[in-house]
């Protein structure tokens, strides 16, 4: 704990660090963090209101839509149209992006990209998920509608990224590519309380976390990888264990506090991997590389990829930076026929 500081504060104080300081990173902060608690209070009461489960529909992807998927699209959008600081935003529940046409938005200056929840087929058995966001400068003129090369930005020209973990206690984890910062919800106060100053993932870590029954599908790299952690002890004598929630949200949190590396590689049935490039990969490997860990595709660093469209999928490797450095070195070694 360092002292008792409010998110609303701390974004306040540290916007003189920001390169284009001018307050609108503020306010549009204070848009997500308004939404995060809608959500959060929507998710605490999941098992006693009718808004767990399907709604019947898919997404663009060919997912089932739950119906919270829905309902917190429908509030980050709200709140982020609300105020005068985003254009448009692309979600991974909307088959295109979206423009807010009000005169007032035209004239704003970012774009944002969501996963409005992750993780969701877990909300029915009372597990964490999360909300992931991305925000870039747009490249459009201000003062028309966004275009689609808003959207299509490599990750490396993000702004600022974060997540918010509706878990056992609900996080808002945020950087601005200044170290990252995450912030504890009293739900007394209504307010997220600073409680987690510069996060870093230890460089080394004994967690891997890989939906293990795909196993059979994955590159050969990939499994060599697998056995190298299930065969070896690192130094101290402990062996590496597997942890996964199957909710990137929570997977990836574990791992930055205590170290580790979340993977989704290709597989036959999804040979791009399943995790977006925009609403996925990118905001977490900005926050893995500004808590000094890495983030790759197997061979490429993720923010350096030129994303092609909207719903991109992307193979993900993500975490401490030696483990990351290992799996890709397999991969390397093993090139597929
Ligand atoms: P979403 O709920 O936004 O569709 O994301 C689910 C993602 C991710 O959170 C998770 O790590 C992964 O899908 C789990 O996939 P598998 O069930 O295939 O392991
Ligand atoms: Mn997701
Ligand atoms: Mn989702």
């Amino acid at each position: 704990m360092s002292g008792l500081r409010t998110l609303g504060e701390f974004v306040v104080e540290k916007q003189a660090d920001f390169p284009h300081a001018s307050g609108d990173l503020s306010s549009l902060l204070a848009s997500i963090r308004l939404a995060a608690k809608i959500v959060n209070r929507e998710i605490n009461k999941a098992g006693l209101v009718d808004i767990t489960g399907a709604v019947g529909t898919e997404n663009v992807q060919g997912e089932a839509q739950q119906k919270l998927d829905l309902y917190a699209n429908e509030k980050f959008k709200a709140a982020l149209e609300a105020r005068d600081q985003v254009c448009g935003v692309a979600s991974e529940e909307e088959d295109e992006t979206v423009s807010f046409d009000r005169d007032k938005n035209q004239h704003a200056k970012y774009v944002v990209l969501m996963d409005p929840l992750d993780g969701s087929s877990n909300i029915d058995v009372n597990v964490s998920v999360g909300t992931i966001f991305s925000i870039y400068r747009r490249v459009s003129p201000v003062g028309t509608p966004p275009t689609l090369e808003d959207f299509l930005q490599p990750g490396h020209k993000q702004v600022a990224a974060g997540y918010v973990i509706y878990g056992s206690s609900t996080m808002l984890v945020y950087t601005t590519g200044a170290g990252v910062n995450g912030f504890t919800y009293d739900p007394s106060l209504g307010t997220f309380c600073l409680s987690h100053e510069n996060m870093m993932i230890p460089d080394v870590g004994k967690i891997y976390s890989i939906n293990e029954g795909n196993y059979i599908r994955f590159p050969k790299g990939v499994k060599k990888y697998i056995k190298y952690c299930q065969e070896n002890v690192p130094e101290d004598g402990r062996p590496y264990t597997s942890r996964y929630i199957g909710s990137l949200v929570s997977d990836f949190h574990r791992n930055l506090l205590k170290g580790g590396i979340y993977m989704y590689p290709s597989t036959q049935s999804h040979p791009d991997g399943k995790l977006r490039l925009l609403y996925e990969c990118n905001p977490m490997a900005f926050l893995a590389e500004q808590a000094g860990g890495t983030a790759s595709d197997g061979k490429r660093r993720i923010m350096d990829i030129d994303p092609k469209e909207l719903h991109e999928r992307v193979p993900f490797f993500c975490g401490s930076k030696e483990m990351v450095a290992k799996v890709e070195q397999f991969i390397a070694e093993n090139p597929e026929d």
